[in-house]
């Protein structure tokens, strides 16, 4: 969702701006902004990519040592010119860039208006912006002063930096629920939504709290606060220069290289997590709260999404190897209302951002009610991952691509992982099983090589049900969340209207909607009730339905009952989801590409969900 990028202190800010909001483009937005202060105030703000808005600014005087970025994804008021940000207050005076959701905007709006006060946009940003500068000409205060008071009135969401042109030697940052952090460097700070447009440049920053706010000065000092304005001593975090590669390496997509890359981010995934010559699986942050994981009594998987996805197929294999039983709850369920946690309750939320605002709300809840929480994230620093007891990051690079596919991979291979040491440690795993399952995941990147084999085949099937206006996607036990991700990547990107079901629930209702006209994928690699399974697809090839199907090499399937077969290399069954999901993460990819559609920012959608 919206990005936010600034500079501030000797350099030029505007390049570094327009490159860091380059860097923050694969969160989604649908409008983009800068301004920049020299002496005056230009503003720019177009709506589409950032690379329109580079071409409008192309002629134009972009001098200056303060530079304000924003990518807006529209919340209040449709994507246009005049709602990107930045915003400015009506005289012009003050400017800001806002991520969140302002939620009593209307009523700060409407005691604006009647003290005059008038609005170019729709948004509740330019509502904050106003009130701010309402405050300043009241009372005569100063940036700070104003900024603080008015923070004190909002109800919401903010990660803001504001900009007083009559005083143009600071700006001020604050944050709540949205993420922010400035990377500090001899006499400059870069301020943005994650680290990664920061990395390159310093690698000391300040992660700010929520309800803490800061005023950063253009010689390099800066002071950080609560909203009582009492100083606080800010924590500083070393992070990591950036090896993030943002090159598209010669494929037309985002989406298509994450898919293509699997084989290498499962080997990262597992790289000094499988040690094959003791034939044991090492997390060292789970052993060094073993006896919290020897006795828990439930595990909670919590995530959003495609990562909602992964906690499914997860409670099927802890649920198979731990003895625990596992619940999963999409995050923005759990948090409304009254789960119920006890001792020795662990709860874990999956997140390839670590900023899906529903999820962070979920991990808070936990924490109050006191559960030990264990977060599965991707990016490294990120606002879960921080607010977790313990963390262990999926190591799979960033992820650009708006459908997720390699942290999805990454996430359900870092789950078996995470049972199979858990399975050992409470002692509910025979050692030979263990050793089996290890054997098969140091197996499972070449596999994945292997099954990317079917592109070619994949992309044939595609062309014939491009066309389609609805798909469905059936499995059992551990594959129907395998049919519900393949369902999610269809409608995401392609916008074809697809639905994932258990197959055996297909004749409760849904096996009315079978015709001529519906393509039926069928995962059907579940060697334990394939019997079932069949029967199940019998009915659907019996009123017309066309089966695509999903199988094991060498697996025994009726020729007569599918129209396309896609084999995928043996492996253990647990592991099998890996390997079956690559195949209709190509399917979406082909058909979202024949249907002329961005594969990699698709309409509406945004990488990093931070509003409710
Ligand atoms: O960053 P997260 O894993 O927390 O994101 C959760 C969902 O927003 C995300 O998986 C979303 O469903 C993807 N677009 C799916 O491809």
């Amino acid at each position: 969702m919206c990005g936010i990028m600034g500079y501030i202190g000797k350099k030029d800010g505007y390049p570094i701006v327009i490159e860091g909001l380059k860097k923050l483009e694969y969160r989604g937005y649908d409008s983009a902004g800068v301004a920049i202060m020299n002496g005056s105030l230009s503003l720019y703000k177009k709506q589409g990519k950032v690379r329109e808005l580079e071409n409008y600014i192309h002629t134009q005087k972009t001098n200056g040592n303060i530079a304000l970025g924003h990518t807006r994804w529209a919340t209040h008021g449709e994507p246009n010119d005049t709602n990107a940000h930045p915003h400015l207050s009506e005289t012009g005076r003050i400017a800001l860039v806002h991520n969140g959701i302002i939620e009593n905007y209307a009523t700060l709006k409407s005691f604006l208006t009647s003290k005059g006060y008038t609005f170019k946009s729709d948004t509740d940003s330019e509502v904050l912006v106003q009130y701010i500068a309402w405050y300043q000409s009241t009372y005569s205060l100063d940036l700070n002063e104003a900024v603080r008071r008015a923070l004190g009135d909002v109800e919401g969401t903010y990660a803001i930096v504001v900009l007083d042109t009559l005083k143009p030697n600071g700006v001020i940052v604050a944050k709540k629920d949205n993420p922010l952090v400035f990377g500090l460097n001899e006499g400059e700070f870069y301020i943005a939504s994650d680290a990664s447009p920061i990395s390159n440049f310093t690698q000391e920053v300040i992660y700010l709290k929520d309800g803490t706010y800061a005023e950063l000065f253009d010689n390099g000092t800066y002071e950080v606060y609560d909203l009582e304005k009492k100083s606080i001593d800010p924590e500083l975090t070393t992070i990591q220069s950036s090896k993030d590669n943002y090159s598209l390496d010669g494929y037309d997509s985002y989406m298509l290289k994450e898919i293509h890359e699997q084989a290498q981010t499962l080997e990262a995934n597992m790289e000094q997590r499988i040690d094959l010559e003791e034939g044991e699986i090492r997390i060292p942050e789970i052993d060094e709260h073993k006896r919290i994981f020897n006795s828990a009594n439930k595990i909670i998987l919590l995530g959003c999404g495609t990562s909602w996805h992964a906690a499914l197929i997860g409670k099927y294999i802890i649920e198979s190897l731990c003895d625990i039983p596992v619940e999963v709850d999409y995050a923005s369920e759990f948090r409304y209302r009254n789960p119920i946690i006890r001792e020795n309750d662990i709860v874990i939320p999956i997140s390839q951002s670590g900023e899906t605002a529903d999820t962070l709300a979920a991990l808070k809840l936990a924490n109050e009610k006191g559960a030990f929480t264990y977060s599965l994230v991707n990016t490294v620093g990120s606002t879960i991952a921080r607010n977790s007891d313990i963390v262990s990051y999926l190591k799979v690079g960033v992820e650009i691509g708006v459908a997720s596919t390699k942290a999805f991979t990454a996430q359900v291979n870092l789950l078996t992982m995470m049972a199979l040491k858990i399975a050992r440690i409470k002692g509910t795993i025979e050692l030979s099983k263990y050793k089996e399952i290890i054997n098969c995941l140091d197996a499972l990147p070449g596999l994945v090589e292997k099954t990317l084999e079917c592109n070619k085949l994949v992309k044939i099937i595609a062309e014939n049900y491009y066309k389609r206006d609805h798909a469905l996607f059936l499995g059992r036990g551990l594959n129907f969340p395998v049919a519900l991700e393949g369902a999610l990547k269809l409608k995401e990107i392609s916008y074809i209207h697809a639905e994932g079901y258990p197959a055996a629930e297909m004749k409760h209702g849904p096996i009315a909607l079978i015709d001529e006209q519906m393509p039926v994928f069928v995962i059907a690699t579940n060697r334990s009730i394939i019997q079932k399974l069949i029967s199940n697809v019998q009915e659907i090839k019996s009123r017309k339905g066309e089966v695509i199907v999903l199988k094991e090499e060498g697996q025994e399937f009726p020729n007569d009952l599918a129209s396309y077969a896609i084999e995928i290399p043996k492996t253990h069954e647990l592991l099998s989801p890996v390997l079956a999901s690559i195949p209709l993460q190509l399917f979406s990819y082909h058909a979202a590409k024949l249907r002329g559609c961005n594969v990699d920012q698709p309409r509406n959608l945004a990488k990093s969900v931070t509003v409710e």
